[in-house]
């Protein structure tokens, strides 16, 4: 099985990093396939929190390859604020390999991102305003800065100088800023490509040598399935694809090098951000929900909005990435409700009742959750490690997931530690029981 790939089955945030963390362990290869620092994935080891946001989730075992890949867009400062971070809790960053075609977000873009969201007001997005999307419309327009420009000082100042061409009525207000000073900005960023000259590589060259040896290369996602710009609920999504087959294009690898799909998706859900959300709870359940699950957005700090487990969109998000596997995190979040609700078909306004996601936006947007009833259980499943020592109840309900969304459940999550893990027979076989840490 020499090629998974790791992918948000909602909203973003389902545990991307810890999973990918613990299937590092038996990996050669970790690498990011797209999205930037508008991911947050943590990872908690030995009790201390990593919080990474463009560093593959591989990087805490030392020596195993990690990629950015071309599909990334990079913020070299966060990236060179990542790297020292690291290096001063020891941690070796050596083997990190940089895509020479992954794409730079600019000052520019990041102004034009808040700007964006001011001027939309009401109808915002709720961007984490990293300059995500003004980088991505740069790559489509062919007006991107790419990693292997920060190499060339001439290339570089004509690069931008063509890329700020076309912003300058939306940059008006931002005439006189320092961060858009031609010169300021080329030796500023002279300076990233120094710093991380040493790990720029021809990374899909890379990753295939490992994948034709047969070695074990994990792709990780970053946001979720719903945040798709082709498949989600646009226009509020992400601007770029987190779903499964964007890793072939993102890393530079064929469609024949994925063997497993892993699709990682919370015992309820979340979202940041504006949008649709038809299984929303607020009020009190709401609050207990996201106090119990510490749900406050890793890079922006935003409380995330939560709700119940919503299996339409789960079965859709099965579809898009063909899922091969789920892996369920914060079961835990759940001990001590006495029900549970578990979405299985939207009532549309005009009464429809509906199985399957919605893709007009009008009727996704006045959808509704109608729901199936289960029982709950109140003991804390915190210390659980083998599937025998869940409640009943608590099998019974992932029983019910997997059966509705036809996924095999390849491993459950019960706390944000290493070890607060609990491989299934089904995991076991499709990952080798040699991966399952402490059995
Ligand atoms: P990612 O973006 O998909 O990597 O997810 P985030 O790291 O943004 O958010 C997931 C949060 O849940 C992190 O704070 C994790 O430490 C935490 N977490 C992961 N798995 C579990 C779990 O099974 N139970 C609990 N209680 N927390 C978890
Ligand atoms: P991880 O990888 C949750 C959301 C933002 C906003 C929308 C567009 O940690 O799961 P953007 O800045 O990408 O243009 O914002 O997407 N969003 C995320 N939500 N987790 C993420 O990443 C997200 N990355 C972006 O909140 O609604
Ligand atoms: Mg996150």
């Amino acid at each position: 099985m020499p090629g998974i790939v790791i992918v948000g089955a909602q909203w973003g945030d389902e545990g991307k990093g810890k999973i990918t963390d613990l299937l590092a362990e038996q990996a050669d290869a970790v690498v990011r396939f797209q999205g930037g620092n508008n991911a947050g994935h943590t990872i908690v080891r030995d009790g201390e929190t990593y919080k990474l946001h463009l560093m593959p989730s591989g990087i805490l075992h030392p020596g195993k390859l990690c990629v950015i890949g071309n599909g990334v867009v990079i913020d070299p400062k966060i990236l060179t604020d990542e790297l020292d971070d690291l290096r001063r809790r020891n941690v070796d960053t050596s083997s990190l390999r940089i895509s020479a075609n992954a794409h730079l977000i600019m000052p520019y873009h990041m102004l034009l991102d808040h700007a964006g969201e001011i001027k939309l007001g009401r109808l915002q997005i709720g961007t984490t305003r990293r300059g995500i999307g003004p980088c991505y419309a740069d790559k489509a327009a062919r007006l991107g800065i790419r990693v292997q420009d920060l190499l060339d000082e001439k290339i570089l100042k004509k690069k931008i100088v063509a890329a700020m061409e076309p912003k300058r009525l939306s940059l008006r207000d931002f005439a006189r800023d320092p961060r858009l000073d031609l010169q300021t900005m080329t030796e500023e960023y002279l300076t990233y490509g120094h710093r991380i000259k040493q790990y720029i590589a021809d990374t899909s060259r890379l990753v295939l040598e490992r994948l034709d040896e047969q070695e074990l290369v994990v792709f990780e996602g970053a946001q979720g399935t719903l945040l798709d710009i082709d498949h989600g609920t646009y226009p509020f999504v992400t601007s770029s694809n987190p779903i499964a087959g964007s890793a072939t294009i993102g890393a530079g690898i064929g469609p024949r090098d994925i063997d497993e799909v892993w699709g990682i998706t919370k015992a309820y859900s979340t979202r940041v951000g504006s949008g649709p959300f038809p299984t929303e709870v607020e009020g009190a359940l709401g609050d207990e929900l996201r106090e119990r699950g510490a749900e406050f957005g890793t890079t922006t700090g935003r409380p995330r909005r939560v709700g119940w487990l919503d299996l339409v969109a789960l079965r859709y998000a099965a579809r898009l990435n063909s899922l091969t596997a789920l892996a369920i995190t914060k079961l835990d979040v759940l001990s001590g409700q006495p029900t549970l609700s578990v979405c299985t078909r939207y009532r549309a306004n005009d009464g429809l009742e509906l199985e399957h996601f919605p893709y007009h936006q009008t009727v996704l947007h006045h959808s509704v959750g109608e729901y199936e009833e289960l029982p709950g259980w109140s003991e804390d499943i915190s210390e659980c490690r083998h599937e025998e020592e869940l409640p009943e109840t608590a099998r019974d309900y992932l029983k019910y997931i997997s059966a509705f969304v036809r996924a095999p459940i390849a491993l459950i999550s019960v706390g944000p530690g290493r070890d607060q893990v609990i491989w299934t027979e089904a995991g076991k076989r499709m990952y080798g029981s040699g991966a399952v840490a402490g059995s």
